[in-house]
């Protein structure tokens, strides 16, 4: 069995169109190998404070908030899968905030490439522009720094017209 853990960053859950398309993926890919097994959560489904800048993380190792909010449990399901998918909407041309403050927490594990050798996939849903904005610059590296490895990424453009 393989485990594929996904965390979209979009306050919205299933109505999102990131974690939608997302879970078209893997429902393909269930379809294709039964034993995968998946779970995909948002930010909506949970509680992600700011980082305070305390720097306990870098020096002592814990973040303090991690007891008071859903980041300690997002970071064992990250460690307990076999593969990671980050997605986020494009937010005026560049990651959501909320993916923005996900990534903060995990400022100590990309110092400590922590998840290095965890392969990972990134997906971003836009209206009409910035995704390629989003996969070519920062706002992706920034995602892509978070699991270490991501070498394919997947970018849609969801028209309401
Ligand atoms: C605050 C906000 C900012 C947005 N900024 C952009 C943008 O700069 N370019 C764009 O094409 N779409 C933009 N969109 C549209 C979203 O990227 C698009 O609807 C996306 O698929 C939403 O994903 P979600 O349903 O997973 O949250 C924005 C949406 C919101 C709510």
């Amino acid at each position: 069995m393989r485990k594929v853990f996904a965390f979209i960053g979009s306050p919205l859950k299933e109505a999102s169109n990131t974690s939608t398309i997302t879970k078209m993926l893997l429902d393909r890919l269930v379809e294709l190998d039964e034993s995968i097994e998946y779970e995909i959560l948002t930010s909506g489904h949970v509680r992600i404070d700011h980082c305070r800048g305390c720097w306990t993380c870098m020096t002592r190792g814990f973040c303090p908030r991690d007891e008071h909010d859903d980041m300690g449990m997002l970071r064992e399901k990250m460690l307990m899968a076999d593969f990671i998918i980050l997605g986020s909407p494009v937010y005026i041309m560049h990651i959501s905030g909320q993916m923005k403050i996900f990534i903060d927490r995990l400022c100590a594990w990309f110092h400590l490439i922590r998840l290095a050798g965890k392969p990972g996939l990134t997906v971003a849903t836009t209206a009409s522009q910035g995704s390629r904005r989003f996969m070519n610059t920062s706002a992706c590296s920034c995602v892509r720094w978070a699991s270490s490895l991501s070498a394919i990424s997947i970018r849609m453009v969801i028209s309401r017209s």
